[in-house]
Formats: structure tokens, C-alpha cells, sequence
């Protein structure tokens, strides 16, 4: 099977983790955009969708989905959104698409997360896809300059803002043994608006697409 059939699997396979008539979390790129497909071939009833970015939310509503602000949502029973690594607990680095703001704040509206990916993306310790960062642009050296003191080489990403306005820092070098930890320090840093590791949002399920067909990890 290629990456895009694997894609199209784990995005198919998490239909069935969406409760008809119910509000879905819906994250960012390729693998979700799959998922955005199958559901709509489902026609699966819904209330409607909060999405994590705007190419998200063009695609819902092309669909026919209907499309809720985060703000008057006050929980979902999922999310569900790819990621850029994955490790055997759950914990994930995302960003990949600049989308990470958005996506956690959705997820921190869910029950649960359900992530979906190729086998790819599995990985022993989360740190070789370098890690974005979204940051506010008159902290971006300040924050490189305390990635260096970390042994992590930081670049401002040419050419991308985020949904929200802001540059993304990818930061190259770094071994995430404990993700909690690192994510919690990094949150403590002045100007950082999201750091790219999704430790206290792990993955509760992985839908990972296999060339033997989709397992499913639960945390
Ligand atoms: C978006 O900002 C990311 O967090 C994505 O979830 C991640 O990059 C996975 O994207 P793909 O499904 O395109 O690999």
C-alpha cells in the first residue's frame, strides 16, 4: 500500500469512533483531510464540526459540513488529527502544518484524542521531525537562543505565518525523552504560544495504518 492508501484507511477507520448526530474535533492535513473525506462518503449525521484551521474548516464545509466556533462548543467526545511523531505513550510532536495553536486547543475540548497516522510516524523517542513552536516574532531569538542551551538548533520557518499571525521556530537536535516535562518547561518560556508537543493532549487511541491493515494502540 502507498503512504496515501494508509492515510486513506486510518481516516476511514476513524469514522467509527464519531457518534452520529454528535460535534467531531477535526485536525489538520493529509490524514485528516482523508478522514474529512470518509466522512462525508459516510454521510454520517452531525451536528457539525470544530476545526483546527482553515483549510480544515474550507474543506468541512465544500463537504457540506457544517462548521462550529470553538467557543460555543463546551466539550466534544473526539478529536481527531494526525501527527508528525507518535511514541509508544501516546505523546506526540504536531505542528507539521502550523496548525498546532489550533489543534490544541481543540483537543483540549475533547475526551478524547484520536490520532491517526501511517506507521511512519511511530517512533521509540519523539525529536528527529523537528519541533515547531509558535512563537510571538519579538521573542523568536530569545526563545532559539534557550532551544541552543537545550543542544536544539532553531529556524524560523521561511515564508509561514500561522492561522493566527505568527512565525513558526522548527527546532532540530532535540532527544524528547520525558514530552510532560519538556512541554511544561518550554510553556514557562515568555512569547512561546504553543510548543509542538502534545504530552498533557496524548493520544488516548492511534489508528495506525499498517501495511497489514490498521492497528489500533490504546494509551
Ligand atoms: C498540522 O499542524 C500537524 O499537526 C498535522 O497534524 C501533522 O503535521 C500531520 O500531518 P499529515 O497528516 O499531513 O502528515
Amino acid at each position: 500500500m502507498t503512504q496515501d492508501e494508509l492515510k486513506a484507511a486510518v481516516g476511514r477507520a476513524a469514522v467509527a469512533y464519531v457518534t452520529p448526530g454528535s460535534v467531531v474535533g477535526v485536525g489538520t492535513g493529509s490524514t485528516v483531510n482523508k478522514f474529512i473525506d470518509a466522512l462525508a462518503e459516510a454521510r454520517m449525521p452531525l451536528a457539525g464540526a470544530v476545526s483546527s484551521s482553515e483549510q480544515s474548516t474550507q474543506r468541512l464545509k465544500a463537504l457540506g459540513i457544517a462548521v462550529l466556533e470553538a467557543s460555543t462548543v463546551e466539550r466534544l467526545g473526539v478529536y481527531v488529527d494526525g501527527a508528525d511523531e507518535i511514541d509508544g505513550r501516546g505523546f506526540m510532536i504536531k505542528g507539521g502544518g502550523a496548525a498546532l495553536t489550533r489543534e490544541k486547543i481543540v483537543a483540549d475540548l475533547a475526551e478524547r484524542f484520536i490520532c491517526i497516522a501511517d506507521e511512519s510516524k511511530q517512533v521509540g523517542v519523539l525529536g528527529s521531525f523537528p519541533l515547531p513552536v509558535e512563537v510571538i516574532p519579538m521573542a523568536a531569538a530569545q526563545v532559539a537562543r534557550r532551544f541552543a542551551a537545550l543542544g536544539g538548533q532553531a529556524t524560523l520557518r521561511p515564508g509561514v505565518l500561522t492561522d493566527n499571525g505568527h512565525p513558526i521556530l522548527d527546532v532540530r537536535g532535540l532527544r524528547i525523552v520525558d514530552p510532560p516535562a519538556m512541554e511544561s518547561e518550554i510553556n514557562q518560556w515568555p512569547g512561546v504560544v504553543t510548543v509542538g508537543i502534545f504530552a498533557r493532549h496524548r493520544a488516548h487511541t492511534c489508528l495506525l495504518g499498517t501495511a497489514t491493515g490498521v492497528r489500533t494502540l490504546v494509551f
